[in-house]
């Protein structure tokens, strides 16, 4: 990030300068027998986003040894079409690429074979089929392609849970030249059906409500280097949530939008949106056409040229590009000021709107005028909320202005034909600390930085995962300046009728009401003790939640995210690691904010901690934290080729400490 030049020998064979974007260069001619020299110089300029886009090499960056004949990069595409239950055709496109500057064509065979993907190991498994078999003459210097399709029966289809199951397929494609092999191609993808149209997405015949998240690429604390278990450990507990979708926000991911162009950020990709955008566009769909998760392209977001004729000359140039690289995808791009009428909109595929769709600003165009104008366009929103909140963090009294109810200034459920949303956004993120620029991290996420949960994760939870039994108390019951005060307090539940005790005393039995999604007790007067929630569903007992006034801060406790007990030396395991500041009774102290000291005994280090306060400028690799709001986090690495155990301690002044040991595996 960003700006790369790739230098051998001191001489310099070329780069890209979009950051987000993979590109691969040919060393070949620049090499000289024995020792070599590879330099990458990276040029991150100031001011180039309004979020955190990191400053160095932060992607995998791999020296691949080819034939001079081979695969080219990204130079397979799998598509399904005629999608059932009972069979579909899969058509293979192999890119074979001659890098060869002089001599004659080659011929080469080119054989595809397919298995399934063993779900639980991720390996492959079953022999699955073979495409036929085909010649590729390339001449030096170009590259040709070679099909072939399939018809599978009883196809594994990829499809979005809970409902159905993501499977996927691995296509293992060979070229051989004179008989021998001289190259493999590895290719994961999957099967599956996507139906557009006015009332939603289809996902083999299954109407598919979106439940997504708006995420960006930094994985807290680490920052923007990429690693696999933090950027796990993200996912599943948006999809423990119930989210079944993501939107990339705003950049491809390591190897999928283009970044808005920020007022007053000077270096960003507008600087070179002129020579760059084909090449980085094609390059983005490229890489990731084949992951069948993928369901629509965003080229934009927020673009202030929405109402302009420029801006709409723009966009259908990129939606072609896009429609090149790949028919069986729709297009969209986040749109904040756009109308009906608007030229742009007749040119997206899909109508996202951020925002605007709930009338939003100005009283503006709505879901409503969208449908009207383009009644078989999927329409949906591409950012929606960006509430701001800090975990465990409650402002009284508790009014309009500061806890505004769901759908006082929005849609609520009213809009039946609008697919789904993306909720701004799921995890914190660093940088954009809207509306406190004067902290390091934003205040969006339904997660914190750190990866503990606030408290409107139960609200999406009790919405989009409703089978899970659960409630959900807010506030906290810690408030010895408020005896006597009105405390309201609100619960969020996958039930539909909830009754509220403070020390006993019922605080009335309430129904949920359409179009809300929390219960609330809004008299409450607050008094030490116990509040107790008893759920209902369909009138049959559901779920509890007990929230208990606590003893002050007497110990740490340390947990394992998964409960891992091992870790893996391979460098790039993480295990992370939960404090929590509990009373005598181990329930966990809302307002305890101790200063931490995080120590490790054996082959292993602490990469970072975190807290999810957004103000806190202790720097991430800090042995030291503040909790907040009584938790906080430590990620600890193995160092590689180690066997022994891990030891972790968590000391505080006056705290009884805390250790937890791992086995390096
Ligand atoms: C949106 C924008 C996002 C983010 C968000 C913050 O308008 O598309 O990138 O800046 O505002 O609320």
């Amino acid at each position: 990030m960003s700006y790369a030049t790739v230098w051998v020998n001191g001489v310099l064979v070329g780069g890209w300068p979009y950051g987000y974007a993979s590109f691969r260069l040919e060393l070949t001619s620049f090499l000289e027998p024995g020792e070599n020299q590879l330099a990458i110089r990276i040029d991150q300029a100031l001011d180039s986003s309004r979020w955190y886009p990191g400053a160095g090499i932060y992607r995998n960056v791999w020296l691949t040894k080819v034939h001079t004949t081979h695969v080219g990069q990204f130079g397979t595409r799998l598509t399904s079409r005629e999608v059932s239950s009972g069979s579909a055709i899969v058509d293979v496109e192999v890119q074979v690429e001659n890098a060869a500057t002089s001599g004659g064509e080659v011929e080469v065979q080119v054989t595809t074979d397919l298995y399934e993907i063993d779900a639980s190991t991720g390996e492959a498994g079953a022999s699955a089929g073979q495409f036929p078999n085909s010649t590729a003459v390339v001449a030096a210097g170009k590259i040709v392609s070679a099909s072939g399709s399939l018809t599978l029966q009883d196809p594994k289809l990829w499809g979005p849970k809970p409902s159905q199951e993501p499977h996927l397929y691995l296509a293992v494609t060979r070229l051989y030249l004179d008989g021998q092999e001289i190259d493999s191609y590895e290719t994961k993808f999957g099967i599956r059906s996507l139906e557009y149209d006015g009332d939603g997405l289809k996902v083999n015949g299954e109407r598919v409500y979106i439940q997504g998240v708006c995420q960006h690429h930094d994985l807290g604390s680490l920052g923007a280097a990429f690693n696999i278990p933090a950027a796990e450990r993200q996912l599943e507990m948006l999809q423990d949530m119930g989210s079944n979708a993501i939107r990339t926000s705003h950049n491809p991911r390591p190897g999928a939008a283009r970044p808005r162009r920020s007022p007053g950020v000077q270096n960003d990709f507008q600087t070179i949106f002129g020579d760059w955008s084909e090449p980085d566009l094609r390059a983005f769909i490229r890489r990731d056409r084949n992951h069948p998760s993928i369901w629509a392209w965003s080229y934009g977001n927020e673009v202030a040229e929405q109402r302009s004729n420029n801006g709409a000359s723009a966009a259908q140039r990129l939606r072609d590009i896009v429609h090149e690289e790949d028919d069986t995808r729709k297009t969209t791009i986040g749109m904040n000021n756009a109308g009906p009428d608007t030229q742009f909109t007749s040119i997206v595929d899909l109508i996202g709107l951020n925002y605007q769709g709930e009338g939003k600003g100005n009283g503006g165009p709505t879901f409503e005028n969208f449908r009207g104008k383009y009644p078989d366009k999927m329409i949906f929103s591409t950012e929606s909320s960006s509430v701001v909140s800090s975990r465990g963090t409650y402002l009284f009294p508790v009014t309009g202005g500061n806890n505004a109810i769901v759908g006082q200034n929005g849609a609520g459920d009213r809009y039946p034909y609008v697919a789904g949303e993306f909720v701004w956004t799921g995890w914190d993120y660093i940088g954009e600390p809207t509306p406190y620029d004067s902290s390091r991290s934003s205040y969006f996420g339904i997660i914190d930085l750190a990866g503990f949960p606030k408290d409107r994760f139960y609200l999406y939870q009790a919405r989009w995962n409703p089978e899970v039994k659960m409630a959900h108390i807010l506030p906290h019951w810690n408030w010895p300046d408020r005896v006597g005060q009105v405390t309201p307090v609100h619960v969020f539940s996958s039930g539909d009728e909830a009754e509220l005790f403070v020390n006993g005393v019922s605080q009335g039995r309430k129904k949920k009401e359409e179009f809300t999604y929390r219960f609330r007790w809004d008299d409450v007067k607050y008094e030490a003790g116990e509040v107790h929630v008893f759920t209902y569903k369909n009138g049959a007992a559901w779920a509890n939640a007990t929230v208990s006034t606590t003893e002050k801060a007497a110990k740490l406790q340390l947990s394992t995210y998964k409960d891992r007990d091992s870790i893996r030396a391979d460098g790039s395991d993480l295990v992370f690691v939960s404090v929590a500041v509990v009373d005598d009774k181990g329930y966990v102290v809302p307002d305890a904010e101790p200063s931490i000291t995080f120590s490790v005994q054996g082959p292993g280090e602490i990469v970072t901690t975190d807290n999810g306060d957004p103000t806190d400028m202790v720097p991430f690799p800090s042995k030291e934290r503040n909790a907040f709001r009584g938790r906080a986090l430590a990620i600890v690495r193995a160092q590689s080729e180690a066997s022994e155990t891990i030891t972790l301690s968590a000391s505080a002044d006056g705290l009884e400490g805390a250790e937890i040991t791992l086995t390096v595996a």
